[in-house]
């Protein structure tokens, strides 16, 4: 039954487990092993054939270390009892008190599978394919306050996939996707959770990836990003750069980011909750930096272009969106305003287009797939400075 969750169970000695056994053995789920203390549970982890670790969240050793270990071998965490928000900060994907012990087995079948199925369909041809020459890496990246980073990164992808560039569009916000919504990809399975469970087997090879991508239209596909925030766990140091190596082989690579670039891997995080947003700055052919017109977005995109230096050698293009009249200044004054800063690849406008942004989140398509406006000319402008005449073969990603 290749759907049946299969689970170890280490519950210190805990008076829930012998219901907790006859729970998780119900069905849905299989109970492979009791182990009795952390350190049987991670050799047991290591034999590949458990999907979640059911854990006494008072088991003794149990720290944000064992539980990355854990999800190296592709195990993730539930635990029963203890400290909730520690037990998160750690790194367990859920929680459950021991009041609430009947949840369990709902807990652990979304633990364990459904969001992680890659695509069963079989073998498909992919859609595009660069023939040995590595794709661009394009990552759009900006502040708190939404200043419109998946909406361009979308437009981006669009208007190359429209030009005739094979493209991969890969959501790596850690903080929740929402590329599939934009698109209207109504389907459970996360993309970047399916390929980050391929990397951790060691076994994220072309024809997996192309499994784990959706297709939005002819040269144009999507690896969707997490279905909620506290999945950004499973997205530890090195999967990322994995799934981007793959994707820049068979497209140019547009990445939709997170806002923060605070590195927290500490406080007992197991890695930083932006480690995806850092590793795809990181990988990065080019940076799109998108802040919003008005004064805090201008502010909090100044505070974005001395920290990205930080983290990025890549080129930085600036973008600034909803830009409008009534807001008393001009580009040039924007323009200056940002070359104090960095000294840009270009800046760029993006008008305040509210009835193109509905339409578009209305049908679940880009701005670019709606035809002409003053948006998607301004993202083709952009498109021109990021990605045009870059379709060139390039040497293996190194970091
Ligand atoms: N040029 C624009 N004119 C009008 N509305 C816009 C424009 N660009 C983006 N928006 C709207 O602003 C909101 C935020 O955009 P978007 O989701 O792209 O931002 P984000 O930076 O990805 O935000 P989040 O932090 O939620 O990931 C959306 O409702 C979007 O439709
Ligand atoms: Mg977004």
């Amino acid at each position: 039954m290749p759907d049946r969750v299969t689970v170890l169970l280490a519950a210190g000695g805990e008076a829930w487990e012998a219901p907790a056994l006859r729970l998780l053995n119900g069905g849905a789920s299989l109970v492979l092993k009791r182990c009795v203390d952390l350190t049987d549970l991670l050799a047991s982890a290591g034999t590949g054939e458990a999907d979640v670790a059911v854990v006494s969240g008072e088991l003794s050793g149990l720290d944000a270390d064992a539980v990355v270990q854990l999800l190296r071998d592709d195990v993730r965490c539930v635990a029963v009892g203890g400290d909730q928000d520690a037990l998160t900060r750690i790194g367990v994907v859920a929680a459950v008190a021991e009041p609430d012990l009947a949840l369990l087995p709902d807990v652990v079948g979304s633990a364990g599978t459904r969001e992680l199925v890659v695509d069963p369909e079989p073998e498909r041809e992919p859609s595009f394919d660069r023939a040995g020459t590595r794709g661009r890496v394009v990552a759009v990246h900006g502040p708190a306050g939404a200043p419109g980073r998946t909406t361009l990164a979308i437009g981006l992808a669009a208007e190359h996939a429209h030009r005739g560039h094979g493209t991969v569009l890969v959501d790596a916000d850690p903080h929740g996707g929402a590329v599939a919504q934009h698109l209207g990809v109504l389907d459970e399975v996360s993309g970047l959770l399916a390929a980050a469970r391929l990397v951790n087997a060691g076994s994220l090879d072309a024809a997996a990836f192309a499994r784990c991508r959706r297709q939005v239209s002819e040269r144009f596909e999507v690896l969707t990003g997490l279905p909620r925030p506290d999945r950004w766990v499973e997205a530890r140091p090195g999967v990322l750069d994995a799934v981007l190596e793959r994707a820049a082989e068979v497209g140019d690579v547009i990445v939709d980011t997170g806002f923060s670039l605070e590195d927290d891997a500490d406080l007992g995080r197991p890695v930083s909750r932006n480690q995806l947003t850092l590793d795809a700055l990181a990988t990065a052919d080019h940076v799109v930096a998108v802040g919003t017109a008005e004064p805090t977005g201008l502010a909090r995109l100044a505070r974005t272009l001395v920290e990205l230096r930080e983290h990025t050698d890549a080129p930085v293009t600036v973008v600034v969106n909803r830009m409008r009249d009534s807001l008393g200044w001009g580009r040039r004054d924007i323009v200056g305003m940002v070359e104090g800063y960095i000294r840009p690849a270009g800046v760029h406008f993006l008008p305040e287009d509210r009835a193109t942004v509905d339409k578009a989140l209305v049908a679940g398509r880009s701005v670019v797939e709606l035809g002409d406006s003053a948006l998607r000319r301004a993202i083709a402008e952009v498109h021109a400075r990021v990605l045009a005449g870059h379709a060139a073969q390039k040497p293996p990603i190194s970091r």
